[in-house]
């Protein structure tokens, strides 16, 4: 048996895959983490939740929650080097505990499987732009429910986006997900900035700059903070094990408290960008933040793309560019979704990393043709009786949100009071011996992440308890 891939220190568990350095591991966290969660997500969700107020405790709830959260579940993937099932099975060995694992492996499939349908629209769209369809005065919303709005092509699409996904995860941790990310995190970066000067030198755009940045405080309810704290996790990859088994790839010489750091602070910029660059676009046009669903921001960009002179050149480099860009972020966010799953059959149930991937890509994709049936293609599923909203944002509700924030609180309370911050602190201690800010984290993971989401779940559930 071949061990020289094992870290050093790793008593627990068996010998696999690393990433080649820490700054790989930060690359690769920061590809799960940026995603359509901060580029479609973040812009979305602060649309409908009153824009600046929302942005407002969106850091708080960043700060506060998710970076601590981040640090637990990395603490819980390096110390076991296992997937999120077989992490809580070693740590807490016959309790209860291993269904968070478990919950984590289901929403992670669920996700995926509404994940590469969003990322489908992505390429579709990449096609349209080499083809030159991003020029001035074109319809983008025709554009949107051409590409979402049909069944074959939403289909097609998602299919297309899961066979990628697959044949990355095949590749195992250190070819397949490593080598995409550090090509991918600076271009994005780059495009990203020359589309915020773009956005908010639009004529117009200063009432969309005030949306996102002059809180009304009013609008901030239990709803609010909810979905804040819902998107602090998704766009974090939090909650699902999604961290744990990338933390389980870290060598015991890398330091986790930077790492976290680098990885939350990355992501976060991201999103803001994201919004920077989505409201003065939008107000600019004259259309309503918190319309639209999950298809606002494909209007949104495109019609801002379709301007970019001189035409049609400038739609064709920039919007290729951006969407391919867009298309490769939410590829090693859905490689990272399909790897927690992936890494449960192969370590749990010792399937071939192959059989696994396939497996769990066939399973997402089955699952996932609803949602890409929502967006226009069949009526019922883009407006489902009852719910009041297409069946993907409902899937997003309930697995991006509601299960995340459950996952994290579970993973924060296990971490801080059954298996114990001193378990925690000697594990983030066991390369150099410093623990910067551990007084504090271990402050925010006993008393403020559990403390808060359970307050926010109980408040959102208390009228129905009541009744
Ligand atoms: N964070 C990813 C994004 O923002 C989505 C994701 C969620 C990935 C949960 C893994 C786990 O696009």
């Amino acid at each position: 048996m071949d061990t020289s891939t094992t870290p050093a220190g790793a008593e627990i568990g068996t010998p696999r895959d690393t990433w080649g350095s820490k700054f790989a591991f930060v690359l690769a966290a920061a590809g799960s983490a940026i995603g359509l969660g901060n580029i479609w997500g973040f812009p979305t969700v602060a649309g409908q939740n009153g824009g600046a107020a929302f942005l407002v405790v969106y850091l708080i709830a960043v700060a506060f929650i998710g970076a601590p959260v981040m640090l637990a579940e990395l603490i819980i993937g390096r110390r076991t080097q296992r997937n999120p099932v077989g992490a809580f099975k070693a740590l807490a060995p016959g309790s209860a505990w291993v269904v968070v694992g478990g919950l984590g492996v289901l929403t992670g499939v669920v996700i995926l499987s509404f994940y590469t349908v969003i990322a489908g629209w992505t390429l579709a769209y990449v096609i349209k732009a080499i083809t030159g369809a991003f020029t001035a005065g074109v319809d983008t919303e025709a554009m949107f429910t051409g590409v979402a709005g049909a069944a074959l092509p939403a289909i097609g699409w998602h299919l297309v986006f899961m066979i990628i996904t697959i044949a990355v995860v095949l590749g195992g941790v250190r070819d397949g997900i490593e080598r995409w990310t550090k090509i991918l995190m600076p271009a994005l970066f780059v495009i990203l900035l020359l589309l915020v000067a773009r956005a908010v030198t639009l004529p117009g755009a200063g009432t969309g700059l005030e949306f996102y940045f002059k809180p009304d405080f009013s609008k901030i309810t239990t709803t609010v903070v909810l979905a804040a704290i819902g998107q602090a996790f998704f766009s974090l990859s939090l909650g699902m094990g999604a961290m744990i088994t990338y933390g389980s790839y870290i060598s015991r010489k890398d330091d986790l408290v930077s790492s976290a750091a680098w990885v939350t602070g990355f992501d976060t910029m991201i999103a803001i960008m994201a919004g920077l660059i989505i409201f003065p676009t939008l107000f600019s046009a004259g259309l309503e933040p918190g319309t639209g669903g999950p298809g606002m921001v494909f209007v949104v960009l495109t019609s801002l793309l379709s301007t970019i002179p001189p035409a049609p050149w400038g739609g064709i480099v920039f919007g290729t560019l951006f969407f391919l860009l867009l298309a490769i972020a939410a590829l090693t966010s859905s490689v990272s979704l399909m790897e927690v799953a992936s890494a449960w059959l192969i370590d749990e149930r010792k399937m071939p990393r192959k059989k696994a991937a396939l497996i769990i890509g066939g399973v997402a994709f089955v699952l996932g043709i609803p949602s890409a049936l929502a967006n226009g293609a069949v009526g019922w599923l883009s407006s489902v009786p009852g719910i009041g909203m297409d069946f993907l944002s409902f899937l997003f509700m309930l697995f991006g949100q509601y299960s995340l924030v459950i996952g994290a609180l579970l993973i924060s309370v296990f971490i801080a009071w059954i298996w114990g911050t001193h378990n925690a602190d000697a594990e983030v201690r066991s390369n150099d011996g410093n623990f910067p800010l551990g007084g504090l984290w271990t402050f925010l993971i006993r008393y403020v992440c559990p403390v808060a989401i359970m307050a926010i779940l109980g408040s959102l559930l208390w009228p129905y308890i009541a009744r």
